[in-house]
Order: C-alpha cells, then sequence, then structure tokens
C-alpha cells in the first residue's frame, strides 16, 4: 500500500517550516474563466500579448495558478516573466529534429530547424507550427528511449509504436545544445496512440510503460538506479507515471487531451485556473524549459503554437448507442452526476478531495496539490479506462460497481479497496445500464 499519511505529514512539515511567507492566493472565480471570445482575430490578438509583454504573461502567471504555495506555483513565480532576471533570460532554441524511423539514420547537416523563425498570421498557421511542436520538440535527451528503440520487440512490450507514416510518434533524434546527435522524447509520445492502426493525437498511450522503459535500460546497461525509484517506477504500470518529480507517491494516468479549451482548470488535481490560453502556452513553455533542465527556453511562438494546437485536438467519432437508453442515462446524469460534471466536455470546478474520497495523495501532494480533484472530462470516456486520476479501476462497470468496495477487491493496483467517487454504484442495475449507455455515447 502507499504510504499516504506519510505524504500528508509531509506536506504539512514543509508548509510549517518553510520561512518564506506563502503569497496569498487569488480569489476563486470557479464560474467564470473569464470567458475569452476565442475568435480567430481574439486569439491571434491574446497571441501577441502573450508573446511580446511581460507584464501580461507575469499577470497570466500569477492568476493561473490554483494555489501559489505548492511547489509547482513557487518555481514558477521565481522565475518567470520577471524581464532582468530568472527563466526570461534562458537562450531560446530552436531545434534541429527529424522523426525516429527504421531507416538508417541520415545526417542532420542541412536539416532545417523546426521553425523558420517567421510568426504565423492565421490561426491555421498556428495549429501547424504546434503540430510540429507536438510531434519533433524534444523535451530532452533521452536514453532510455534510445535504448528502447534499440530492440523493436521490447519497445512493443513498452508501448512504443510504429505509427502508418513509419516513424515512431515522440521519439526524434535531434541536434542537442552540446552539438551532438541524440534520441530525444516528445509530446506525443504519452499523448498520441493506435486505433485500429490509425494515430490518434490527442489520445492518452495508455500501453506506455514508462517505468519499465527506464528500469530495463538500467538492468541492461548496469547504469546505477536509486533503490526508492526503482521501486516506485515498477508500481507505475501502463499508461501511468510520476510527473511531479517530487518525493510523493503519486503516479497519475496520462489523460486524453479533448476538450481543453472547456476547462476551467487543467491538470487532475487543478493547478492551473484555465483563465485564457496564456495558461495553457505558460503551462507548455515552463515544461519545456524545465523539462531540458532550465538550461534553454523554447520560442515562445513555440509554446503558443502548442496551445493552439491542443485546442484544436477532437476526439474520434463515438457510438451514438440505443436512442432511448442514452437519453434515459442522460436525464440520471443531469440529477445525480452534473453538478460537479458541468462544463461542455463533462469536467468542472473543483471538488475537495475529502469529499471526493479518492486516493488523496496527489491532491494533497506538495508539488502541484490544491486540496481538490478535477471532476475527469467525459469525452470518449468509454475508451479512457484505467479510470481516475491514478488509473486504478481498469472499466466503467469496476467504477460504477459496488465491488470495488471491499477489502478482497483486486483492481489495477492489485487486492484492496478503491475507495471514492461513491456516485452511481448504489443505483438499480437498470439505472446503471443506462447511465452507461450514456457514457459510452459521450
Ligand atoms: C512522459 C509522458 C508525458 C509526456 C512526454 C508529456 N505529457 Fe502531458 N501529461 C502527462 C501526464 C501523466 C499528465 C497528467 C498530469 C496531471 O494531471 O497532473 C499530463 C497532462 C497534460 C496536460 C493537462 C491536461 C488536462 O486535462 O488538464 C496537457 C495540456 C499536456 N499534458 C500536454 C502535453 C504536451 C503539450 C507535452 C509536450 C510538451 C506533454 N504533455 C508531454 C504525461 C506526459
Ligand atoms: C461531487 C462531485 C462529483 C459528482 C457528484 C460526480 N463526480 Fe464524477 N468525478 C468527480 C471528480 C472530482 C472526479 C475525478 C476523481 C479522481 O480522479 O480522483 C470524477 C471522475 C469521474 C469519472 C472518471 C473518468 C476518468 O476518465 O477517469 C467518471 C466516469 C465520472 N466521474 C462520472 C460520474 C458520474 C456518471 C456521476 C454520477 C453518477 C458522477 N461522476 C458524479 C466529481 C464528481
Amino acid at each position: 500500500m502507499r504510504p499516504r499519511s506519510i505524504t500528508v505529514a509531509a506536506f504539512v512539515l514543509l508548509g510549517c517550516r518553510d520561512p518564506r511567507p506563502a503569497p496569498s492566493p487569488p480569489a476563486p472565480v470557479d464560474a467564470a474563466v473569464a470567458a475569452p471570445a476565442w475568435s480567430e482575430a481574439w486569439l491571434l490578438e491574446e497571441g501577441r500579448r502573450y508573446l511580446d509583454d511581460p507584464a501580461h504573461r507575469r499577470r497570466s502567471l500569477e492568476s493561473s495558478l490554483t494555489r501559489h504555495d505548492n511547489s509547482y506555483a513557487r518555481q514558477r513565480l521565481d522565475h518567470y516573466a520577471l524581464n532582468t532576471t530568472g527563466w526570461d533570460l534562458l537562450p531560446p532554441w530552436n531545434p534541429i529534429a527529424v522523426p525516429v524511423t527504421d531507416a538508417p539514420a541520415a545526417p542532420l547537416d542541412g536539416v532545417a530547424p523546426l521553425w523558420d523563425g517567421q510568426r504565423p498570421g492565421t490561426l491555421r498557421g498556428w495549429v501547424e507550427l504546434g503540430r510540429a511542436v507536438f510531434f519533433r520538440y524534444p523535451l530532452r535527451e533521452e536514453v532510455f528511449l534510445d535504448h528502447a528503440l534499440r530492440r523493436p520487440d521490447f519497445a512493443r512490450s513498452v508501448g512504443i509504436v510504429r505509427a502508418p507514416d513509419g516513424s515512431y510518434p515522440g521519439a526524434v533524434r535531434f541536434r542537442d545544445i552540446d552539438g551532438a546527435t541524440k534520441v530525444g522524447l516528445t509530446c506525443a509520445l504519452c499523448h498520441t496512440d493506435l486505433r485500429d492502426g490509425a494515430l490518434v493525437v490527442g489520445r492518452a498511450r495508455r500501453s506506455f510503460d514508462y517505468g519499465r522503459m527506464r528500469l530495463t535500460y538500467h538492468a541492461d546497461t548496469g547504469a546505477p538506479v536509486d533503490p526508492e525509484l526503482a521501486r516506485r517506477m515498477r508500481a507505475w504500470g501502463p499508461g501511468r507515471a510520476d510527473v511531479t518529480e517530487d518525493r510523493d507517491e503519486d503516479p497519475v494516468a496520462i489523460p486524453d487531451l479533448w476538450g481543453l479549451r472547456e476547462q476551467q482548470y487543467l491538470t487532475q488535481a487543478g493547478t492551473i485556473r484555465h483563465i485564457g490560453p496564456a495558461a495553457l502556452a505558460i503551462r507548455q513553455e515552463t515544461q519545456l524549459l524545465h523539462s531540458n533542465h532550465e538550461r534553454v527556453r523554447p520560442p515562445r511562438e513555440l509554446a503558443w503554437a502548442l496551445a493552439m494546437y491542443l485546442y484544436s485536438l477532437r476526439a474520434p467519432e463515438r457510438p451514438a448507442g440505443d436512442a432511448a437508453l442514452v437519453a434515459q442515462g442522460g436525464r440520471l446524469f443531469d440529477e445525480q452526476c452534473r453538478e460537479c460534471h458541468s462544463n461542455a466536455a463533462g469536467g468542472g470546478p473543483l471538488v475537495a478531495a475529502s469529499r471526493v474520497g479518492t486516493d488523496p495523495a496527489l491532491a494533497t501532494g506538495h508539488g502541484r496539490g490544491t486540496g481538490r480533484y478535477r471532476p475527469a472530462a467525459l469525452i470518449a470516456v468509454a475508451e479512457a479506462g484505467p479510470y481516475l486520476h491514478d488509473g486504478s479501476l481498469a472499466t466503467l462497470e469496476d467504477l460504477f460497481g459496488a465491488a470495488r468496495f471491499s477489502p478482497g477487491y483486486r483492481g489495477v493496483n492489485g487486492a484492496g479497496a478503491v475507495p471514492g467517487h461513491p456516485w452511481g454504484t448504489d443505483w438499480r442495475s437498470d439505472d446503471r445500464a443506462a447511465l452507461l449507455a450514456w457514457l459510452r455515447s459521450r
């Protein structure tokens, strides 16, 4: 079992010991994500503000952090958009990077950098540039991925898939800032998947076993690994990774990237208030520079392009299902679930972790914690298992069945009850069938 009480205790202790006064968190504006117009003209204008006005970036950062006292927020408040100091002084890096394929690697000499240095003048132009960033901008060198790609059978077994065009989405060969050619990972490694042989961008790569990929590298090469980290990586399993880089035990499921525009909050603990596209662009800008060990930063145009691309992603069509049953399920959902799952993506404002009752480690962790969880989006939810932020339940039947509350239950994490999110678990079986039909049509 996970040492939940230790995590909570560490959080409290850190809160007490930290000598810096915590800036007061912004006033809650759950209902009002200052509803931007989202027209092309507005997005282009907002893009210029983000790119050219450091004061706008700073204001956007401050008002987009749900709390100012977790380490995610502290790190950004201390370094971002300070103009004369901090991350603004990092050199922008526009890399040369090509997809990894099975073809023999050709030299990178003569390959043009990812971005031609021109700001797109249309939304479509930004989205296209964003796609290039999503597939090709290296978060960093990734020796584990390089190693896995040398053994195709092993690579497949940890979810490193080959797309119909022969590339391995999420893997690039690139010229690093030291001039050496390396293998790196990109957004597409975790946020694309194959479905019936076709590439679906935005769908979580639920077969990707990052922990096993890394452990295998250590086992094969003898490179040392901290035993505590190794133990944790073994526990992640496919589709989950601990991206908080703190000592809390809180691996999270990779989410689908559908309906981001509708969400009032980003990430499953709602670390970021989605006050508008600048919030997402800042998330991506800081993710990229942080992943690359704060040595360089992406040109901001690329972070903005990435945000525009993420907003453009759409889930594949879903089956309509039995109309009468779906309608009945929809009525039940409106009565009993809509209170929380209230926005157009099926997500909604944050709910106290104590009320949700699922594993509180992520919500209370000092990395990204807010004390709350975001109601999960319900777009293409039938295919979004395993469910909950930690991916602890394999199917919707498991989530809405009462069996998981008993200590003898065996879920994704092995034996033991999976508490929390009790809604729908005590319904009559015909109501539950209607609910499931409705959910499957989302
Ligand atoms: C190693 C796997 C991995 C890689 C690589 C990765 N992500 Fe993620 N991503 C995750 C996980 C896990 C989460 C969930 C984090 C959380 O909820 O706290 C996430 C969350 C997100 C979210 C928030 C979604 C939401 O519903 O709020 C966005 C947006 C996102 N990622 C975009 C990106 C982009 C863009 C890149 C490339 C720059 C990227 N990710 C690279 C694993 C990954
Ligand atoms: C009190 C608020 C609240 C109510 C009521 C509620 N939910 Fe949720 N729901 C949440 C939160 C918060 C999460 C995320 C919990 C987590 O990840 O730990 C969630 C997660 C889910 C998920 C998991 C999706 C995924 O991809 O992991 C589904 C499905 C879901 N809810 C459906 C429903 C349905 C159907 C109902 C009504 C029977 C309902 N919820 C009622 C707040 C609520």
